[in-house]
Order: C-alpha cells, then structure tokens, then sequence
C-alpha cells in the first residue's frame, strides 16, 4: 500500500465494488463531469471496478483512511507511457469524504508513485474548468495550469471547458523545499 499523510492507495477489494458502484459510478452527474464520456449504467464487472487484469498503461488504486481503512474512492495514474515517462491522474472520491483534504493528499501519493516507483518525467490532469477542488489539490501538489481547452467536453447539456494541469519531476521535488 502506498502511504500519504491521511489516505492509503491500495489494491481494489471485492467489497469496494458495490459501494464505488453504487455511490460514484452509478452517480450520474458526477460520472458525467468526471469520465469525459456518456455516462452509461455501470455493472459490478465493469472494468472500472473490477480491476483484476489493468492493463499495462493503467495503475488503478481503492482510496482508504488510514486511520481505520475505510474507503473513501478511488485513483488511478492512467494513460502511462513508458517511452516520453507521462501519465495522467484521475481521482474519484465518495461524496462523503470530498472538501476535506483527502483529494490533495491523494494527489500528493500519485505524485510519489508516478515520479519515484515508476520514475516518470512528467504527470498531468485534466479536469472541467469549474472543477475548484480538483484545481485547487492538483496546484496545491505544484501543478501549473498549462492550457485551456475551449469548449471540449459535453457535459449534461452544455459544453464546458477543460483545464490541463502539468507537473514535471524537478518542479514536484522542489515543492515545500523553497
Ligand atoms: C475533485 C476532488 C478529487 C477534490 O478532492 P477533495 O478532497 O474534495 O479536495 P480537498 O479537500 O483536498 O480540497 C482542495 C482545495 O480545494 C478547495 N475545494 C474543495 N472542494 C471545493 C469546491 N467544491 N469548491 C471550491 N473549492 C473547493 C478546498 O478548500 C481546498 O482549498 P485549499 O487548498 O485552498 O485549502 C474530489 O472532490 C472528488 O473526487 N470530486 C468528485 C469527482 C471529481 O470531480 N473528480 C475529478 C475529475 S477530473
């Protein structure tokens, strides 16, 4: 398990599947701003779940408190590529555990996976315009707002600009030191 300063990012158990179905997948709003794609209803054997044989470029990880191992979502570094070393984060967390610095600290674990276990170059995250809190734990963690992507994503009705966020190793280890 990989260890933050309050959430743990471990492998995903049997029994995370029904609660991550139930209360994020299954959410429609919320599926539908997070997952870049229409949203569909989502089955217990849907590869977002049930993660037994992630391919290659894809690290998917179950979110718990370490202070008691309760779940509290999900995160995965996806999209690797092991030639130019980049990857993008995705963070989904239960709405019950959102606003309370888990976000910031599970970007801060991913950061510590991708650029030390998988030493990688560079990580990115795209996210709604909007999205304040996403923004907020990703700059939080050092990321720099690269870009905007006008009018890219169809979201419920509407469509709404995209945010890319880019972290580079040399910057992420600088962080806190000056
Ligand atoms: C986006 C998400 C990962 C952020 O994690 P979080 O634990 O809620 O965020 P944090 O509590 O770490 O907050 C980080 C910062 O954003 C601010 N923030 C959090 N939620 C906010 C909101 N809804 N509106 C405005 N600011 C917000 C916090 O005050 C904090 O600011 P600070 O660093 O200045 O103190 C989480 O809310 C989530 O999973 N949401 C639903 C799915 C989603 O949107 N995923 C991302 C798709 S790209």
């Amino acid at each position: 398990m990989l260890r933050g300063t309050r959430v743990g990012l471990r492998d995903r158990h049997e029994d995370d599947i029904p609660v991550l179905r139930a209360e994020l997948y299954n959410d429609v709003v919320n599926a539908a701003r997070a997952e870049g794609g229409p949203w569909r209803p989502v089955t217990a054997k849907d590869p977002r779940l049930a993660v037994d044989n992630p391919p290659d470029n894809l690290a998917p990880f179950s979110v718990v408190e370490l202070d008691g191992g309760t779940l509290i979502g999900t995160a995965n570094l996806w999209g690797i590529d092991t030639h130019n070393r980049n990857a993008h984060i995705g963070i989904g967390l239960l709405p019950a555990a959102r606003g309370k610095g888990y976000g910031t600290d599970v970007v801060a674990t991913l950061c510590h996976y991708g650029f030390v276990v998988r030493g990688l170059q560079r990580l990115q995250i795209e996210t709604l315009a909007d999205n304040e809190g996403m923004i907020r734990a990703a700059e939080r963690n050092g990321f720099v707002r690269e870009g905007v992507l006008r009018s890219s994503a169809w979201v419920l009705g509407e469509f709404m600009d995209e945010v890319v966020l880019g972290l580079v190793a040399g910057e992420w280890e600088g962080v806190g030191v000056g």
